[in-house]
């Protein structure tokens, strides 16, 4: 698994998709940039789904509110006060680690030792060996369930309950029963708010303390009534934006899954009060329905139920996502109820309430929000997509399965040699094509490598063009994923192209 998750970064590095952020200068820890493909990579996931939600649905529309924000609204939101990380520091190593993320190291460490009970009964029975039956009977291995059952469940209950204490009495009885970090000596858990701060003014005296947002919902919130009014938006509707939010992450590991910087693609849905569980229910459904649409694989997500719900909900899932490192969120939807609506409306002392004209009433509608991080959705796409494939002549190639409609580049148009006139006709081609999609030329190497250069690079499409594409205006179009290759007109290319690759 962590060698699959070093090549997905490592290939992400050398197509031109991801780079570590001031590489130069040994770079920034969780921050990153996107380069020529993974900027276009992003840039089609974010019009999937911008088309999805605002396009098609005509009822939603969109919004691109600013990142600084009066400070109340962060207040308000409960950002200030509940927007906390429990973090503990180790003395010896001088590592600081977020408390529930090291529980579920500890966790993690003991199922490694479930799985090398497992490893060794298989070896053992053959095939004789009945998985189901063994995690479920084996002493050993169920008493080691459920020890972690029962961390999970103090860990839950103490976090809730803010209960510090004993959150840091649990590491240290893990690290006795488990040793992880080598070290016992813990400072206490603290809470540490997640919010970056910066300064509005000039003179230090009359600057004002801003925050970078931490989520985009706010800037919807805020602008309720400005769009509902200047829309004549009727309940139920929506309210979308995909933007930057920034959050002062304390364990960034695993490359862009969690970053300081990052984007998300949010959609708040103001409905009447009463309807929310109806609503969040279709929310999920629909939600996971966009995701199966780019067809990688229903096996690959789930959802995850919230027990533990934020400040803010009042219920909660989580769109899960297996990536190289194990089912991890994805997307977030959550019922708000009218918590944000009905704070800013307190601290803002302007009213933000609908007039329902069906109930003759007015009130302050209820919210349900759907939250995908954009670079999160990047990281699944692109590490689901890279495989390696074992070809009849014993060879491998690396091929990028990226769905079409997303992959960056659409086509590479390839003259078979460098001169008689085919680059000509290639060049010919591109500038015909380039008005629909971000095509490449490509004349270097022989035609095969070239090839595998495109499938590494996840364009679904090479069009080569040779000698007799002068004489009858036809070229082979190669199929990424097939490698299927058929001759067609010139003329038929673009429609060819469309058809696979369209939203
Ligand atoms: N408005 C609700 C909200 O912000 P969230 O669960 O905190 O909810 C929503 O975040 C989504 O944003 C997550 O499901 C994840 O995809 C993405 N996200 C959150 N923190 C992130 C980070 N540090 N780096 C990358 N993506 C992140």
């Amino acid at each position: 698994q962590e060698d699959d998750f070093k090549k997905v970064i490592s290939h992400a590095k050398e197509y031109g998709y991801v780079f570590q952020s001031s590489e130069i200068y040994d770079g920034l820890s969780a921050v990153y940039d996107y380069a020529q493909n993974g900027a276009e990579l992003k840039k089609n996931i974010r019009e999937y789904w911008w088309k999805a939600m605002v396009q098609l649905n005509d009822n939603i529309v969109g919004l691109d509110s600013a990142i600084f924000m009066h400070p109340t609204v962060w207040k308000a939101s409960g950002h200030v006060d509940a927007f906390n990380d429990p973090l503990i520091d180790n003395k010896d190593s001088k590592k600081r680690y977020r408390a529930d993320v090291l529980v579920e190291d500890y966790t993690a460490k003991i199922e490694a030792k479930i799985d090398k009970e497992v490893a060794k009964a298989e070896k053992r029975f053959g095939d004789a060996f009945d998985k189901k039956q063994f995690l479920e009977t084996n002493p050993r291995v169920v008493g080691y369930q459920e020890q972690i059952n029962a961390i999970l469940k103090r860990l839950g209950k103490s976090l809730e309950n803010e209960d510090l204490v004993d959150v840091k009495n649990l590491i240290e009885e893990l690290e006795i029963a488990c040793p992880l970090s080598g070290s016992r000596n813990w400072t206490d858990v603290k809470q540490f708010n997640l919010m970056f701060g910066t300064k509005l003014g000039a003179s230090a005296d009359s600057a004002m303390d801003l925050y970078l947002r931490p989520e985009t919902a706010q800037g919807i919130f805020v602008n309720f009534l400005n769009v509902q009014k200047s829309g004549r938006m009727k309940i139920p509707f929506g309210i979308a934006q995909v933007g930057k939010a920034f959050r002062n992450e304390i364990v960034a590991r695993q490359f862009i899954f969690r970053q300081r910087e990052f984007e998300q693609m949010e959609m708040q849905f103001f409905i009447r009060p009463g309807s929310q569980k109806e609503w969040y229910e279709t929310w999920k459904e629909k939600r996971m329905a966009w995701h199966l649409s780019l067809g990688m694989g229903p096996e690959n997500y789930r959802f995850h139920d919230h027990e533990k719900l934020a400040h803010y909900a009042d219920a909660a899932a989580d769109i899960e996502f297996k990536f190289p490192f194990g089912f991890k969120e994805l997307e977030g939807i959550h019922s708000r109820t009218d918590f944000d609506l009905g704070s800013h409306e307190k601290y803002s002392g302007k009213k933000l309430q609908y007039f329902d004209p069906e109930l003759n009433e007015s009130y302050v509608p209820y919210v349900v929000e759907t939250s995908i991080g954009l670079d999160r959705m990047f990281l699944a796409v692109f590490s689901n997509s890279l495989v390696e494939e074992e070809l009849d002549n014993n060879t491998t190639r690396t091929v990028l399965k990226l769905p079409a409609v997303l992959a960056p580049v659409k086509a590479a148009v390839l003259p078979l040699v460098k001169k008689d006139g085919l680059p000509e006709l290639a060049q010919e081609i591109i500038d015909d094509l380039k008005w629909d999609f971000n095509v490449v030329y490509d004349e270097k190497d022989a035609v095969g490598r070239r090839y595998r250069r495109q499938d590494a690079n996840g364009t679904p499409f090479c069009i080569t063009v040779d000698h007799q594409s002068l004489e009858d205006k036809t070229v082979t179009i190669r199929h990424r994923d097939t490698m299927e290759q058929q001759r067609v007109a010139i003329s038929e290319v673009k429609a060819i192209i469309h058809k696979e690759v369209d939203m």
